[in-house]
């Protein structure tokens, strides 16, 4: 494989992963989803492909591996006792024949193990602990691992028992807290007559209406909830999926009534063509059917994939379209200077959700789609804000309807915006991107919130909002004129505390939250930096390789052309030459140079912590070879990975330990040439078994 092939794919994967995290946090951090699921399923879709077709692209922070959903900081934190995962997606009957050949290779079956066939409830999901029979904590899910705290507002739903009799000592009970389309409809009819803003969905209605400090606002609002997994359990109480379901539903529990056992693939898909012909018409919204493996120890034998049990799939129904028509053509410009054209949509109701902009992509996508101003669009969603046009109805164009000339210049500094040529992939970039870099305002403002940002400095009561007015008061125009603020304030003539919006505390706030921020993590202060490229988990090994600000920097600044300090870099794991070169890029601008000793006056960033991890293989790199008597070669690697081990496929100086069954020949050759640690198949297991 060329190197250049890995560092592009490593390039586009970055753009991903930084795209994926940052929808994430719209989503589960604000409620607010910002593109379309088919949108987001199609990026992680992609991010997949490359990490299975280049590994080493799959690092431990990979948005691949995580269960989305930050917390939002308002309630206590939750740990689950067993992380909450997500669910794999099929969009075709070929991907649901495909999981279920898996499942069975995987446990090698030859006939095919039974089947759940559930509605996937579009809500979010909860997790609640039982102990002794009393309800005794219940959190949203979080992160995977932890959730928030919200006890209290689950107790106020009528579908969630207090006590359950019969059940095993210690119990986590999974499930779908969701509003129905009735009771969503009425409460934006009251939120409108109150003068408050009404939900985009039923989904986001139920996630804002479990989530508020105050419990009588929870009570009054229509929430249900279907139980359908298990987390935790301290006795086993069922065989099976069927009766983990049968018993919740003894418990007082909700159980999805559409719930089917499917004996073959044909009668799943038939399953999932019946629930689609019902959609519409039920009272609640689901997004697609879970398939779950019934037999529980089957379940455990395939245990899971960084965020996905291999148990499980779900098998979503197509994105919901209407036809609209495209008014007018925006463009927005980003933070790199990305020209990014958006769609003004005469407005239209999709599934429930009045929609008026649908993102354009790129001028590529204008030009392949035709979309011209005043044509009749089919635009989709699928739970979202922002959607796409899936196609232009040509027969209904109308003779005015104008062709977009895409801007050679930027819309808002007037510089020239240029399309660059790739040198590596020797096609030219997708991206407009405005030349005016420290002169466009656009820019600036959009690069100054990116500091400011959650995941960069996360400064309390600093958000987009008063970026925007500091920048256009000329208050701020760099990072550094953040941490100067108070200074200036005090002999300014235009003070903040007499801005509007503003008074002594929250000033007095804002003050000591800029202040408290001097000394963040030294990788989020990277991260704030907006290089190319460098996305939060770029930054988090630039800044545990280079421990300081300085030392990253004198080697940024040294690379170009320096063999020794580009090879520092490059020896970084997990850092190419996509990211070397955006940093050096960086690091040439003099006015960058300027704008950073600047900041540096003001800030001390801290350095990183180490991550830890408890299992005997975490880090190291495993080789299985010659066959394996206990289990499969896929089991056998899952465990690996799950353990936080990478599994290669060949035997070189970087292979950590060989495991050898019988029939091993030359990979086994080569560790014991190498000097290799190996070991047998037991051997294996007994190093492992504790921490699994
Ligand atoms: S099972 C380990 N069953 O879908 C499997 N999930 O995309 C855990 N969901 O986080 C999930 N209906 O919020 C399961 N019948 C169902 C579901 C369901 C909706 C949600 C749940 C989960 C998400 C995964």
């Amino acid at each position: 494989m060329a190197r250049e092939d890995l560092e592009i794919a490593k390039a586009e994967w970055q753009e991903l992963a930084n795209e994926i995290r940052k929808h994430d946090e719209a989503y589960y951090g604000e409620d607010a989803p910002h593109i379309s699921d088919a949108d987001y399923d199609s990026l992680r879709q992609r991010l997949l492909q490359l990490e299975q077709k280049f590994p080493s692209l799959a690092v431990a922070d990979s948005p691949s591996r995580k269960v989305s959903g930050a917390s939002s900081g308002r309630f206590p934190k939750s740990h689950h006792k067993q992380p909450m995962l997500s669910l794999d997606n099929a969009f075709t009957d070929g991907d649901v024949q495909d999981f279920v050949k898996r499942v069975m290779k995987f446990l090698g079956l030859d006939t095919m193990p039974v089947f759940i066939a559930e509605p996937k409830i579009d809500g979010l999901s909860a997790n609640l602990l039982y102990r002794d029979g009393k309800l005794v904590s219940g959190a949203t899910r979080g992160d995977g691992q932890v959730g928030e705290d919200i006890t209290e507002n689950l107790k106020t739903l009528d579908d969630i028992p207090l006590d359950i009799t019969g059940a095993p000592a210690e119990i986590e009970i999974r499930g779908e807290v969701y509003m129905e389309k009735n009771d969503f409809a009425a409460l934006n009819k009251r939120q409108l007559e109150k003068g408050e803003k009404p939900f985009a969905n039923p989904r986001n209605a139920a996630a804002g209406s479990l989530r508020q400090l105050d419990v009588a606002i929870t009570k009054a609002r229509p929430l249900r909830f279907f139980a359908y997994a298990t987390g935790v359990v301290s006795d086993d109480f069922a065989e099976s999926q069927w009766d983990i379901l049968q018993r919740f539903s003894q418990w007082g529990f909700q159980v999805n009534p559409l719930t089917r056992k499917c004996k073959s693939v044909e009668a799943m898909i038939a399953h999932y063509r019946e629930i689609e012909s019902q959609r519409a018409a039920l009272p609640f919204d689901i997004d697609g059917v879970v398939y779950k493996v019934d037999d529980l120890a089957f379940q455990h034998r395939l245990g899971a994939v960084s965020r996905f049990p291999r148990w499980a799939m779900a098998h979503k129904f197509p994105a919901e379209k209407a036809t609209t028509i495209v008014q007018d053509i925006e463009i927005q410009v980003g933070r790199t200077g990305a020209l990014t054209p958006v769609a003004r949509l005469e407005p239209v109701t999709v599934g429930g959700v009045v929609v008026s902009n649908a993102t354009l992509h790129n001028e590529d996508e204008i030009v392949r789609k035709d979309i011209r101003i005043g044509d009749s669009v089919v635009i989709q969603r699928a739970g979202d804000v922002i959607p796409q046009i899936v196609e232009v109805i040509k027969s209904k164009r109308a003779k005015n309807a104008k062709a977009y000339i895409f801007p050679k210049t930027c819309p808002v500094c007037g510089s020239a915006a240029v399309r660059e040529h790739n040198a590596k992939t020797g096609k030219e970039d997708a991206v407009r991107r405005c030349t005016g870099g420290l002169v466009c305002p656009a820019q600036a403002m959009e690069r100054l919130k990116h500091f400011v940002s959650r995941k960069a400095l996360d400064i309390d009561g600093l958000g987009a909002k008063q970026i925007e007015l500091f920048y256009a008061k000329g208050l701020v125009k760099e990072p550094a004129d953040i941490f100067t603020l108070e200074e200036r304030n005090k002999t300014s003539l235009a003070r903040l505390e007499n801005m509007e919006g503003f008074g002594k505390t929250s000033v007095a706030n804002l003050f000591a939250a800029i202040n408290a921020r001097r000394t963040a993590p030294l990788s989020r202060f990277i991260y704030a930096l907006g290089i190319r490229h460098v996305g939060e988990s770029n930054a988090r090994l630039l800044a545990r390789n280079f421990g300081s600000f300085e030392k990253f920097a004198n080697i940024a600044k040294c690379a170009r052309g320096d063999e020794e300090s580009m090879a520092e870099f490059l020896s970084i794991d997990g850092i190419g030459e996509a990211v070397a070169e955006a940093v050096i890029n960086f690091f040439a601008e003099d006015h960058n140079i300027e704008a950073l000793e600047r900041l540096m006056k003001e800030v001390s960033p801290t350095p990183e912590k180490e991550q830890k991890t408890d299992s005997p293989v975490a880090g190291k790199t495993i080789v299985f070879t010659g066959s394996l008597a206990q289990m499969t070669r896929d089991e056998a690697k899952a465990q690996a990975l799950s353990l936080g081990a990478k599994v290669s496929g060949s035997v070189s100086k970087k292979t950590d330990i060989v495991v050898a069954g019988p029939g091993a020949g030359s990979k086994l050759k080569k560790a014991e040439e190498l000097g290799v640690q190996t070991m047998s198949e037991s051997e294996w297991r007994e190093l492992v078994a504790p921490f699994l």
